[in-house]
């Protein structure tokens, strides 16, 4: 039997998007993907509260509480909706409206038949680009080290986007706002490949 219990999950409404139909005020925008319990955005939006935060994530029940905490603390402002980010990120504009972008540990998929449900592909890093104001920062960081590799290709291969590192940064720019598997990461002292990208000018 389907699990009706978050039927009631925040989505976002139909046809094309724009930040202010998502979230609440003014300031610049952190689109956070796949926040999973959300530490990361609950820490952002508090030490932020001159800015908005858009997180999308699949799992409507880790939407529907993240969503909830974030509403009773930020206003709208920062919100949280149960959504594919892939089918999502293509009806958001207009064209740089982001000026922060935060993917941790993306992917937990393995197996090949999985493979169209991975985050970090080509069409995901187009939309992104597009969607980041020039002179934003975009962090993807896991901890698995060949999707590390493969991030890096695929981010430094789009011509509006400026690696800044070589390839991997230590500390992520959004310190000391932390998601949960990065917290995770430094309890147990596990590598983490943190990839800093600028969005080009022009
Ligand atoms: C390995 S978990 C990491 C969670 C969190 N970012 C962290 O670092 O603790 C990956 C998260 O991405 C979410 N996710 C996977 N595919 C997604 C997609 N297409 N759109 C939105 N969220 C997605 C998963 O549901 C999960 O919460």
């Amino acid at each position: 039997m389907r699990n009706t219990k978050y039927d009631h999950c925040p989505r976002v409404p139909e046809g094309a998007l724009t930040v202010e139909m998502l979230c609440a005020g003014g300031g610049p925008v952190m689109l956070e993907i796949g926040p999973g319990r959300g530490m990361f955005a609950l820490q952002w939006a508090e030490a932020n509260p001159e800015a908005r935060l858009i997180a999308l994530e699949i799992r409507r029940k880790w939407a529907t509480l993240l969503d909830e905490r974030l509403r009773a603390r930020h206003q709208g402002r920062a919100r949280c909706f149960a959504e594919d980010a892939n089918t999502v990120l293509p009806r958001l504009g207009p064209d740089g409206c982001v000026d922060f972008a935060a993917v941790h540990f993306p992917d937990p998929w393995w197996k090949k038949k999985h493979a169209k449900r991975l985050v970090v592909r080509d069409d995901f890093v187009h939309e992104m680009t597009r969607l980041l104001k020039p002179g934003a920062t975009l962090l993807v960081q896991t901890d698995v080290e060949d999707r590390a590799t493969e991030y890096f290709e695929r981010l430094v291969a789009h011509p509006g986007l400026v690696a800044q590192g070589a390839p991997y940064v230590d500390e992520s720019p959004f310190a000391p706002a932390r998601s949960n598997r990065e917290a995770r990461a430094a309890i147990d002292g596990l590598p983490v490949y943190r990839m800093v990208f600028v969005k080009a000018a022009g």
